[in-house]
C-alpha cells in the first residue's frame, strides 16, 4: 500500500489500530517502535499520519498555522446514514469553540475569555475543592474498600467542571451518559449497530447545551465562565459568536471535567501501582505539586490530539502534503527517551516534568491547566493524608473506553484496614 505521497506504508503502520490491542493496553509502549525507527507513518485505515516523537510533536502544536486544529473535534470515524440522519433531527452543529479554532480568530476569542483562568480567579474555586473531597472522602472512610472512580473521582471534576462554567448541576448519571457519547463521536469507533444510540445521547447532549445556554441569557449575572462569554458578547460580536456559545456550552463541559477526572485515576492508580513513591508522598507531601506533573507525563489524560496541514510541508523527512490528517501522540512524546531521561521510570523529583505535552502546546495550550492541577493536588493531599495505607484492590482488571484520546480506568478499585486510619488514632 502507498501513502498519500506514493511512499510505501510498512508492515507495522498498516497494523496500526488505536481503538483495539496494543495501543488500548498501553499507549506509549505500543508505539516504541514508531519512535525508533518511523517516527512519522501514514496508516491507511484512519487515513491519518501518526507522529510519535517529542520535538516533532512539540513542533506541531507550536506552529498552528501549518498545522491547523480546524480537525480537532470531527468525527474520527464517519457515521453511517442512518446515526447521521439523528444527528440532523436534533440539529447538532458543533461547531468552533477555542480548541479547533483557526487564527486569526482564534487569539482574540482567548484572550477576551481568559481572565476567569487566572491564578487569582482559580483561587476562589480552591475552598470549594478541598470541602468537596473532605465530604467523599468522608462517606467511604469507614467502608475499606471503595471504587475511586464511582465514588469521587467523577463526580468532584463534574461538579467543579459545572461550577467554573456556571452550569447549574444536572443529573450525573445523564451527563455521564452524554460525554461517554461525546468521546466516541468523536474519538471512537462505534460498530454500525451502536452509532445510532451514539448519536442520539450526542443530539441530546447538543439540545441540552442549548437550553442551558437560552436560560442563561435570560440572567447572564452570575460568576460562571459561561456568563462571562454571554456579557462580553454585545461588545464583541464577532468574537463571542452564538455557534461559539452554543458550541463551547457543550464541549466545554467534556473539556473541563472528562479530561480531569480521568488524569486524577490515572495519577492514583500509577502511584499506587507504585507503592514506595506512594509511601514517599505520605511522607513528604511537598513532592506532591511534581508528583501531579510526572504522573501528567507519564499517563495524561488525553494521550493524542489532532491537526490538519493547511499546505504541504515537513515532519523530519517525511513529506505531507495540503490537507494531511495527523494524529499526533502526546502520550508517546511523552515517554521519548530522545528528551526524557529513562521515560519509563516514575521519578517524582524529574526536573523537566512539566515540559510534558499533555495539556499541548504553544497558542492552544489547555487554559484550564491549573484548575485541573489543584484538583488532582488536592485528592493526593486528602488521600494521602487521610488514606496513607490505601492499596490497590488485587485481581482486578482494568477497562478504558475504547477511543483514541481520552484515557483513564474507567473503575479504580482500592482497599484498606479502617482499624488503621490516622484519625481514629488521633481524631
Ligand atoms: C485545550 C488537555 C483540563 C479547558 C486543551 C488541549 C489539551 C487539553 C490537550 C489542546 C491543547 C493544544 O491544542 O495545544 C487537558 C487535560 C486536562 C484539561 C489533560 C486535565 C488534566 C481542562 C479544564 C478546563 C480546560 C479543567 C476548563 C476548566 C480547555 C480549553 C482549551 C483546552 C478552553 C482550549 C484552549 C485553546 O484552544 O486556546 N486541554 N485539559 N481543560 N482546555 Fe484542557
Amino acid at each position: 500500500r502507498l501513502s498519500p505521497t506514493g511512499c510505501p506504508v510498512s508492515a507495522r503502520a498498516a497494523a496500526f489500530d488505536p481503538f483495539t490491542g496494543p495501543y488500548q493496553e498501553d499507549p506509549p509502549g505500543s508505539l516504541r517502535w514508531s519512535r525508533d525507527e518511523e517516527p512519522v507513518f501514514y496508516n491507511p485505515q484512519l487515513g491519518y499520519w501518526v507522529v510519535t516523537r517529542y520535538e516533532d510533536v512539540k513542533a506541531i502544536f507550536r506552529d498552528n498555522i501549518t498545522f491547523s486544529p480546524a480537525n480537532v473535534l470531527e468525527k474520527i470515524t464517519p457515521f453511517g446514514d442512518e446515526a447521521n440522519a439523528v444527528l440532523a433531527k436534533y440539529d447538532y452543529g458543533m461547531s468552533r469553540t477555542l480548541v479547533n479554532e483557526d487564527e486569526p480568530a482564534h487569539m482574540p476569542r482567548r484572550r477576551a475569555l481568559m481572565e476567569p483562568f487566572t491564578p487569582p480567579q482559580l483561587a476562589h474555586h480552591e475552598p470549594m475543592v478541598r470541602r468537596l473531597v473532605r465530604e467523599h472522602v468522608d462517606r467511604f472512610i469507614d467502608k475499606g474498600k471503595a471504587d475511586l472512580v464511582d465514588e469521587m473521582l467523577y463526580e468532584i471534576p463534574l461538579t467543579v467542571a459545572l461550577h467554573f462554567l456556571g452550569v447549574p448541576e444536572e443529573d450525573m448519571e445523564t451527563l455521564r451518559r452524554y460525554s461517554v457519547a461525546h468521546t466516541l463521536n468523536t474519538w471512537g469507533r462505534p460498530a454500525p449497530e451502536e452509532q445510532v444510540a451514539v448519536a442520539e445521547n450526542v443530539g441530546k447532549f447538543w439540545q441540552y447545551a442549548g437550553t442551558v445556554l437560552d436560560k442563561m441569557r435570560e440572567d447572564p449575572s452570575g460568576p460562571g465562565w459561561m456568563q462571562y462569554g454571554i456579557r462580553l458578547q454585545p461588545e464583541m460580536p464577532d468574537v463571542i459568536t452564538d455557534s461559539y456559545l452554543h458550541s463551547m456550552m457543550m464541549a466545554g463541559i467534556v473539556a473541563a471535567h472528562e479530561t480531569t477526572a480521568l488524569a486524577s485515576a490515572n495519577a492514583i492508580k500509577l502511584l499506587l501501582e507504585n507503592r514506595s513513591l506512594w509511601e514517599e508522598l505520605c511522607a513528604d507531601p511537598s513532592l506532591i505539586a511534581n508528583a501531579v506533573e510526572e504522573c501528567l507525563r507519564f499517563s495524561g489524560s488525553i494521550v493524542a490530539w489532532r491537526r490538519i496541514t493547511t499546505k504541504a510541508t515537513k515532519i523530519g523527512d517525511v513529506e505531507l502534503p495540503e490537507g494531511a490528517k495527523l494524529l499526533i501522540v502526546n502520550t508517546s512524546a511523552n515517554h521519548d527517551e530522545r528528551f526524557f531521561d529513562n521515560p519509563d521510570e516514575l521519578d517524582l523529583r524529574r526536573e523537566n516534568a512539566s515540559d510534558h505535552l499533555s495539556f499541548g502546546y504553544g497558542a492552544h495550550q489547555c487554559m484550564g491547566k491549573n484548575l485541573a492541577r489543584m484538583e488532582i493536588q488536592i485528592f493526593l493531599e486528602e488521600l494521602t493524608t487521610r488514606l496513607p495505607h490505601l492499596e490497590l484492590a488485587p485481581g482486578q482488571t482494568f477497562t478504558y473506553l475504547p477511543n483514541t484520546s481520552f484515557r483513564g480506568p474507567e473503575h479504580l478499585w482500592v482497599r484498606w484496614d479502617p482499624a488503621k486510619n490516622p484519625e481514629r488514632e488521633r481524631p
